[in-house]
């Protein structure tokens, strides 16, 4: 199968956020199972800087876009088994960053609009092109458009991917021609208008043959006015074309055996380096050095929907348990202001760094022992993958892509992988955190055992590379794995399945993601059974498999 990928961001290239890190990750894992792979990314200044001279220049055009003629040169390079294409215009994207420029309308549009017009001088004609969030929605937009006039165009399928519904793409539709150079007819017809305003995330909802987002929680979330930002009803019109898929996260990347910016490596057999990177982050950050001290981390850009009000709300209930802060992130300035002045109120066992740092993030996932994610929505959320990847454990609130990572801690079974709560409620949230830190002090074999299997939550990209594969092929009348792979692969020594993507749009009540019988001990105190009784290697592996849950569209 041929594939384009379409992205405003992709690591190691050029990162703001999410959306980075999976453009990076997934194209590769889909090339792993066995498909053509090519990716469409703006030549942005810093990938200039920084890759020039890997890039090799495959040709030059101009790009009709209303009245504008523009030039367009294409770069690429080859890279994990990927073809990257990086389509290069100076005055859009020769600048020191990637967003935040008045005409980034213009410039997305003029990068949508490039990417259909030089469709034949790529390496193959896709069969599919899958595009991410607002800045690439004008892809099966165009495509649409260009398609009554083309046969050609309408010979390819389109995907579109929702990473956080919050962010639409939203314009005067007065613009529409000018800018966009699209008829009228767009906004008459009510496709590209949402609340009197030129919407492109709903054009593209609407325009594409399938709309995945990123995780099976999050896509039944958006048919909820809570949650969907005004779209709700455009998501329930197309319930039928969308699928949640769980991200993954690079685990080659994020490997605390191997990762060269953390102090010292460990792993499930040898967790001594955890201990020493803890007492070099509380050196580093100037909090008491005490190894029986958990420490709980934040790493978080400070915005509403990361759900920090309920921090604030009880600071001091949380200050007052046995334990210490550590919080890195910056963003709105009231949250900055606060976490400022609660820093100085708890000198010695809470330390805020209000920054954006990559290497101190590493530290704390690697030297914190709980990480705290109280997100009032997560449409997936990495961190709570990487936190338990490095043995960090989570305590999140049930929402999205945190319902679906996360396994509440059963003491009675000695089952989960880490804390939740389903309230957005700083109560609810206290009372798990207190739990958490109480079986940390006072039950440290099951916490060892708690942390193990959070370590060994199998997150790697396989399994969700194979469930964008079957979409794909879906929209072909196709049925993925290829029967002529799967054999292939039946010959070859199979690998313990991930268990935790899913690939559902189902009614919520089918998509609970936890084992049937991890119920949540939300009333029931710590109180972990005999050590004994549960040998270490029955929480992880087995439990997790329970998960797999289909909800059989
Ligand atoms: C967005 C979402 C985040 C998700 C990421 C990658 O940043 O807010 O939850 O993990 O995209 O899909």
């Amino acid at each position: 199968m041929k594939i384009l990928y379409v992205t405003s961001e992709a690591a190691p290239f050029a990162k703001t956020g999410g959306l980075g890190d999976v453009a990076g990750s997934l194209p590769p894992a889909l090339a792993r199972e066995g498909a053509e792979v090519a990716v469409a990314l703006p030549l942005y200044r810093r990938i200039r800087d920084r890759y020039g001279d890997q890039l090799t220049f495959e040709c030059y055009d101009y790009v009709d876009l209303a009245w504008r003629h523009i030039y367009c040169g294409l770069f690429s390079m080859k890279k994990d088994g990927v073809t990257w294409y990086f389509f290069d215009n100076e005055q859009y994207f020769d600048r020191p960053e990637l967003y935040g420029y008045l005409d980034d309308g213009e410039r997305y549009a003029f990068f949508s609009r490039a990417v259909v017009r030089m469709l034949d001088r790529l390496a193959f004609w896709p069969e599919v092109i899958s595009a991410n969030d607002w800045q690439t929605a004008l892809v099966p937009i165009y495509l649409k458009d260009d398609g009554v006039r083309e046969e050609r165009y309408r010979s390819i399928k389109t995907v579109f991917t929702i990473h956080n519904i919050e962010y639409q793409g939203r314009f005067n539709p007065y613009v529409l021609g000018d800018l966009f150079g699209l008829d009228p007819g767009w906004v008459q017809d009510g496709t590209m208008l949402m609340d009197g305003d030129l919407n492109l995330l709903k054009g593209a909802i609407l325009s594409a043959d399938a709309v995945t987002t990123v995780s099976p929680t999050y896509a039944n979330e958006l048919k909820m006015a809570y949650f969907a930002h005004r779209l709700e009803s455009i998501m329930r019109q197309c319930e039928y074309k969308l699928h949640g898929v769980l991200n993954g996260i690079d685990t080659e990347v994020f490997d605390p055996a191997t990762d060269k910016r953390i102090a010292y490596n460990y792993s499930v057999g040898d967790m001594e380096g955890k201990a020493k990177d803890k007492a070099e982050l509380q050196r580093m950050l100037g909090l008491r050095e005490d190894p029986d001290m958990p420490i709980v981390g934040i790493v978080s850009r400070l915005v509403s929907h990361k759900g920090l009000d309920l921090v604030c709300e009880v600071i001091h209930d949380m200050m007052g348990l046995p334990m210490q802060l550590v919080m890195l992130g910056k963003g709105d300035q009231k949250y900055e202001e606060f976490f400022r002045w609660a820093g100085q109120q708890y000198q010695g066992r809470m330390a805020v760094a209000l920054d954006y740092n990559e290497d101190l993030s590493m530290a704390i996932y690697s030297g914190a022992d709980l990480f705290l994610m109280p997100s009032r929505s997560e449409p997936c959320g990495l961190s709570q993958m990487i936190a338990m990847r490095y043995g960090t454990v989570p305590v999140v609130r049930e929402t999205g892509g945190l319902r679906d990572t996360i396994q509440p801690y059963d003491a009675l079974r000695d089952a989960g992988n880490g804390y939740s709560f389903a309230n957005y409620s700083s109560g609810d949230m206290l009372y798990v955190l207190r739990s958490a830190v109480y079986l940390y002090r006072d039950y440290p074999e099951a916490f060892a055992r708690l942390r193990q299997r959070a370590m060994e939550s199998d997150f790697s990209w396989k399994r969700s590379a194979n469930a964008y594969l079957s979409i794909y092929a879906g929209l072909w009348g196709q049925v993925w794995p290829d029967p002529a792979l799967a054999a292939e692969e039946e010959a070859a020594p199979v690998e313990d399945a991930a268990p935790v993507a899913e690939e559902a749009a189902a009614p919520v009540e089918d998509a609970v993601p936890v084992a049937e019988e991890a119920a949540p001990v939300k009333d029931a105190e710590p109180a972990p059974v005999a050590e004994e009784a549960t040998p270490a290697e029955e929480g992880g592996k087995k439990k997790k498999s329970a998960r797999k849950k289909h909800s059989g569209k």
